[in-house]
């Protein structure tokens, strides 16, 4: 790929050009297979596929497929997709390609030329990543107690946390695999233990909500860097309200109380990813100020691809 160079150069001027949030486009992986395809006007795209399979009972297997193969673009300022994606579709044939499969590609919200290419190649819009960037606190009318979570609180998080996965599985990229309590009772009890910043909202000493986050710093060399503006963010995980006291006011409490703290230690703004097909997250966070940033363009299993 001796042009590569050139073409990471002439895409992060497309992406600086599309969205001023956008960082630089990515360096391309070493070990991936490169994909290449000649245009009509004779310039030349490239790609790399890298192909990860995720372990069994691992927290990554509750969001994804079990196998996965993910495309980095490298078209620079061309309309090259559907010519790199034709090439992917043939790349594909040579592979064993099973049932709990995908194929993925991150690619910037507001670039509609691309979007669609990935709709013709069957791709769909499974996933945003949405952000924030840190504004003035609203003070909304206090009807909850929020609090911190701890170890203590393990069962309630779990059922909270468990409710989020299985609404969004029937409406986003999560699966509920038959381990599914165990794994996120096991990453759950780590991350309270670790005093990661998670918050319950309690009514009458009842917790009815959750929110689960972390800081992730986007610096030079880190995968944040390829996503985000660099700096330190807040990054909100999963937000949970209990399915019978949905609707009444209590993801938007506990989601101002949460910017407030999440600011509060240093964060530059807050990001998260929601599925555009759930009807309540794809109008709640826009509702609390987040916009797409990056699309994730998904297919399973990964043989459906066009
Ligand atoms: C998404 C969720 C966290 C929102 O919390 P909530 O307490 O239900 O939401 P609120 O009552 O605070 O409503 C806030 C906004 O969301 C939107 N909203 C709430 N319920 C809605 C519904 N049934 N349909 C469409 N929009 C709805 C509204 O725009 C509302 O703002 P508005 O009343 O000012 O117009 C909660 O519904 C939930 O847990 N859903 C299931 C799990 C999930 O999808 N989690 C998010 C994954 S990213």
């Amino acid at each position: 790929m001796t042009s590569a160079r050139g073409l990471v150069a002439a895409q992060s001027a497309r992406f600086a050009a599309l969205d001023p949030l956008l960082p630089p486009a990515a360096e391309p992986p070493l070990d991936g297979h490169v994909l290449t395809a000649a245009l009509a006007d004779g310039a030349r795209v490239a790609g790399v596929v890298s192909h990860q399979s995720f372990e069994p009972r691992s927290i990554t297997q509750l969001w994804s497929a079990a196998e996965v193969w993910e495309l980095l673009p490298l078209i620079g300022t061309t309309q090259g997709m559907d010519a790199l994606l034709t090439r992917w579709r043939k790349y594909l044939d040579t592979q064993d390609i099973g049932e709990d499969t995908a194929c993925v590609v991150h690619w910037p919200s507001r670039d509609t030329r691309a979007a669609r290419a990935f709709l013709d190649h069957g791709l769909v819009p499974l996933s945003v990543l949405a952000v924030r960037l840190r504004a003035p606190h609203q003070q909304l009318h206090r009807t909850l107690t929020i609090r911190r979570a701890t170890p203590n609180d393990l069962e309630v998080v779990l059922e909270l946390s468990l409710a989020e996965l299985e609404y969004s599985s029937s409406v986003g990229s999560t699966v509920v695999r038959p381990d599914a309590a165990a794994t996120k009772r096991r990453a759950l009890a780590e991350r309270l233990a670790n005093a990661s910043p998670i918050w319950l909202a309690e009514r009458d000493g009842i917790a009815v909500a959750l929110a689960e986050c972390a800081i992730v710093s986007s610096a030079p060399g880190t995968a944040a860097a390829a996503r985000l503006p660099q700096g330190r963010w807040g990054y909100v995980n999963c937000v949970s309200v209990l399915p019978g006291a949905r609707g009444t006011g209590i993801g938007q409490q506990l989601v101002a109380h949460v910017h407030q703290e999440l600011h509060r230690m240093g964060t530059v703004g807050t990001y998260l990813y929601y599925n555009p097909p759930n009807p309540l997250s794809s109008v709640f966070w826009p509702r609390q100020g987040y916009r797409p940033l990056w699309t994730v363009w998904e297919v399973r299993p990964a043989s459906a691809l066009r």
